[in-house]
């Protein structure tokens, strides 16, 4: 005779309920969801009150879920979800570059950039040469390497955050020379608060949590035979480098803006003299 369903019985009836799923992994899965969900409703014991609480909660947030904007993707990004999957998938060897949280802001398709262009389009702030190297493991130049960037501005915002902004701003594309170099001119980003005027704002608030993340510029690189690499460079001393509200830093991805002094590379970019500098080498492990 079968049992009800009770406090006693409740996990093994639901994970029961899945026992034929064709899909092997799929069972796997459900399987192990229902462990850890029911797992965590007995650990808290919610109230009803506190049940429908959450249901508002996530019901709230699939509300703000759109091509503009993924609000789950957000509360994946706070709870470390987003960068335990990205260790996870990237368990790379020592030396390769490490790498980090997507967020929400790439394009599909930034523009086909020559080296040394400007990707900012709209700025008046004093540019910075990004420059660097795509390399192989064993030091290996990697020729022809692609490498997408983007950024958010000096106060912290993306194009696609604002109103006015002209398309693809500090955004672009672009391919290692012979020697596996790329160089672009930029401005410096400044550390921004992710989106928090949704219930993932809200919930950082009620938790005493802040919404900023450290300065940076990401980048994807790639080369033909490696394994791509999506990551970001910091840029040294901007605020919550220790304390990235998507847990994101890593240390070995941070980066000094250096002053330089060389009047004929300056003159052929463009730059004043002194001019800033951040110098980065990408290094991609085998696929
Ligand atoms: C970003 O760096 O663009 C980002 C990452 C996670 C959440 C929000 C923004
Ligand atoms: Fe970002």
């Amino acid at each position: 005779m079968s049992s009800d369903f009770s406090e006693q019985t409740a996990t093994e009836a639901v994970v029961q309920s899945f026992a034929a799923t064709q899909d092997a992994r799929l069972r796997e899965v459900m399987e192990s969801f229902t462990r850890h969900l029911h797992g965590f409703v007995r650990d808290v014991e919610p109230s009803q009150r506190e049940w429908e609480t959450a249901i508002a909660f996530l019901t709230d947030i699939g509300h703000l879920c759109d091509d503009r904007r993924q609000e789950f993707i957000l509360l994946s990004d706070v709870m470390g979800v987003s960068m335990l999957v990205d260790a996870i998938n990237n368990r790379l060897p020592v030396g390769a570059t490490e790498s980090t949280v997507l967020g929400p802001f790439h394009v599909v398709e930034s523009p086909r950039r020559a080296l040394g262009d400007d990707i900012a389009t709209a700025h008046d702030s004093p540019r910075c040469l990004v420059r660097g190297r795509v390399l192989g493991l064993d030091g290996t130049p990697l020729p022809g390497a692609l490498l997408d960037v983007w950024q958010a501005d000096d106060r912290g915002l993306y194009d696609v955050q604002k109103a006015d902004a002209p398309e693809h701003d500090l955004r672009g594309l672009f391919t290692t020379d012979a020697e596996g170099r790329f160089w672009f001119r930029t401005i410096v980003p400044a550390h921004y608060p992710i989106p928090d005027d949704g219930p993932v704002g809200a919930l950082l608030r009620a938790t005493g949590r802040h919404p900023y993340r450290p300065a940076h510029i990401h980048l994807i690189a790639g080369a033909e035979g490696h394994h791509p690499v999506t990551t970001h460079v910091f840029v040294e001393d901007s605020p919550y480098l220790d304390d990235d509200t998507v847990f994101g830093v890593k240390q070995s991805l941070v980066r000094p803006v250096t002053d330089e002094d060389d009047p004929g590379i300056a003159a052929e970019l463009g730059l004043p003299n002194p001019f800033r500098v951040i110098d980065v080498d990408v290094t991609l492990a085998k696929a």
